[in-house]
């Protein structure tokens, strides 16, 4: 997930860590959609749960220990229960998989948080843009804007109906303001300046969906009535200013070349199954490795300038010629 506002690219806020372990109980899972389960998770004894706010996620830390991030997409005034969302992904890290296949109803997870990457601002005017599963940070806000009288437009793309979750509890809030736009009515794909007509006169724009959605919705803006878009994908962003460079991976002597255009990350775990990573956007802290030489070009919104000295997050973070971490 990654949140910016379409001015601050290079002033983006570090996020807040919350590294408190919540034990939680699976107390429903629900089938929302095609390949899209609900987890509603509470405390064992039922006891009050830390508040949230829209855009939050949850880390969860899955019985086989992958962490995850997933967009609490409940109500944040029910302080005894979160619910969050996931799609299947066949081809994923497993985590997804792992949800879907063994967790049950009575099973326990950990999970840490909640932190809020993609914070909703107020604002009298909101267009909110989802596609797929990217509606759950934003099911919230939109619950949200409609209790406050905000003039607020919603449009869920997806590949069908089946495939959209919460359809019904978008409707519910106004059906006059939401556009369920399945591509199998629709036709793929919507342009950005499309989804952008949605907007009420100077709109915030929330958008969280896959990045061809979020690119077009973020070249389309400039002509569009939006006065500021926020935004939040949910895989690993494009490397940006990329240059490439080597990493020695100390335990084993292998010296890896990252080109210009991948992750050190996604180096580095092509040849060493198991390296351990959960947002690849560079603000969970999952990937971070120490540093026993090298200069670090750090792109990360979660390690203090203390913690910069001696480790990096191989997700985003890069370097300029060899570098040696501790792998
Ligand atoms: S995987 Fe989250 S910071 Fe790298």
């Amino acid at each position: 997930m990654e949140w910016l506002h379409r001015n601050s690219r290079r002033h983006r806020p570090p996020i807040p860590h919350v590294s408190r372990d919540i034990p939680l109980v699976v107390a429903d899972v629900r089938a929302e959609a095609d390949d899209v389960v609900s987890l509603r998770l509470v405390a064992p004894d039922g006891a009050p749960l830390p508040a949230w706010h829209p855009g939050a996620h949850l880390d969860v830390l899955l019985p086989s220990g992958r962490l995850r991030q997933y967009s609490l997409c409940g109500d944040p005034g029910d302080h005894r229960s979160y619910r969050i969302a996931v799609r299947r992904i066949a081809d994923g890290g497993g985590g997804s998989r792992e949800i879907h296949d063994e967790i049950r109803t009575g099973g326990r997870i950990t999970a840490r948080g909640p932190r809020n990457a993609f914070p909703f601002v107020t604002a009298p005017r909101y267009l909110f843009v989802a596609g797929g599963i990217g509606i759950t940070p934003i099911l919230p806000m939109a619950r949200l804007a409609a209790a406050r009288g905000a003039d607020w437009r919603l449009v869920h793309t997806g590949r069908t109906p089946e495939s959209l979750p919460f359809s019904d509890e978008l409707r519910a809030l106004d059906p006059d303001r939401v556009w369920i736009r399945p591509d199998t009515e629709y036709g793929i794909p919507t342009s950005g300046a499309d989804l952008l007509e949605q907007a009420p006169e100077d709109a915030v724009v929330y958008c969280c969906g896959p990045i061809p959605m979020i690119t077009a919705v973020r070249l389309a803006l400039p002509g569009a009535r939006a006065s500021a878009l926020h935004w939040e994908r949910f895989s690993a962003p494009p490397v940006v200013d990329g240059r490439p460079f080597t990493v020695e991976l100390a335990r084993t002597g292998r010296v890896l070349r990252v080109p210009a255009d991948r992750s050190a990350l996604e180096v580095i775990a092509d040849q060493v199954p198991g390296t351990a990573y959960s947002c690849r956007q560079g603000f969970c802290g999952t990937c971070r490795v120490r540093v026993l030489s090298g200069q670090v070009d750090h792109r990360d919104r979660v390690l203090t300038d203390a913690e910069r000295g001696e480790h990096m997050t191989i997700c985003v973070s890069r370097a300029s010629g060899h570098l040696v971490v501790d792998l």
